[in-house]
């Protein structure tokens, strides 16, 4: 078998155009613009690279951006007095603080001293509770992309074995709740999870989100199966710099009923989902 290929950037671009149609409707009607503002703390070159596509992107679909870019030795206080202007500036709907931030500040007082309504990242701990409870709330980007290429290529994802791979607060726990709410049956695997290709073996629905470097291979996939890969790993191969998944891709593909691309699968859809979700906030804040 040779898997369907989920084109991530494809799919993408559509939901950026249908947020840019939606901004223009509520400048026309409204006379609104939504604004996003990312705060980055410090120079991650990683980080840089993706605040950077996130401001042009924001702008594209002709919302406003703003973006603040902070010394690595920028104190708590100081960040913590940028969030509280940020939540009080009605023009501003959206509030991104990139992650990681350094060791130095306190990541859950950071995120958790943005306003929830204006945390379109969804990692507030009153927006992990709300999804946590099948409740209206900001959802986190990754997972949501996942979520709606799953939707697309499925339809119906109930009474799916899923299993997601890695448990982290930005993809792992929040994709598995996000399966859980479409009546899929959750498997989280870890680290410590054992027999780990027999786990994944049994997954309709594979979710790698670990951060390793095409860590899942083919052998583990069950036919048929879709691939989910949130994996971005630069790697040097034959003295060359690539991008690879968390998944081996060639292998995994062989056996995939279908699979997303490194590059070109999840990462695009993240971004389009940062838009939808500044869309969302700005909707909500005005009614
Ligand atoms: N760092 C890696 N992914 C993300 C994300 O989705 N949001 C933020 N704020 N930081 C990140």
């Amino acid at each position: 078998m040779s898997a369907t290929v989920i084109d991530g950037r494809a799919f993408a671009a559509k939901v950026r155009e249908q947020v840019g149609e939606h901004v223009t409707r509520l400048k026309e009607a409204h006379g609104i613009t939504p604004g996003l503002a990312v705060v980055l703390v410090g120079e991650d070159p990683a980080s840089e690279v993706y605040v950077r596509s996130k401001g042009k992107m924001t702008l594209e679909v002709g919302m406003k951006s703003v973006e603040h870019k902070l010394s690595a030795q920028t104190g708590q206080q100081e960040l913590l007095d940028l969030i509280d202007a940020l939540n009080n500036d009605p023009e501003i709907h959206g509030i991104l603080v990139q992650l990681p931030l350094p060791d130095h500040l306190d990541e859950d007082l950071v995120i958790n001293s943005i306003a929830p309504a204006k945390d379109v990242d969804g990692f507030h701990v009153s927006n992990v509770g709300l999804l946590g409870t099948g409740q209206k709330s900001m959802v986190p980007c990754t997972p949501l992309g996942c979520l709606m290429m799953l939707r697309a290529h499925h339809g119906s994802l109930s009474g799916m074995n899923a299993v997601v791979i890695g448990r982290s607060n930005i993809v792992g726990k929040p994709m598995a709740q996000l399966l859980l709410g479409d009546s899929c049956t959750v498997t989280i695997a870890h680290s410590r999870t054992k027999d780990l290709p027999e786990v994944v073996r049994r997954a309709d629905i594979v979710v790698a989100a670990v951060g390793r470097p095409e860590m899942v291979p083919g052998d583990w996939i069950k036919p048929g199966a879709t691939v989910i890969d949130v994996g971005i790993n630069r790697i040097e191969r034959d003295g060359k710099k690539k991008l690879v998944g968390d998944a081996d891709y060639d292998s995994c593909a062989a056996v995939a009923g279908a699979i997303t691309p490194v590059p070109g699968g999840v990462g695009p859809m993240t971004i389009a989902c940062l838009l939808a979700n500044t869309v969302t906030a700005c909707c909500r804040a005005n009614g």
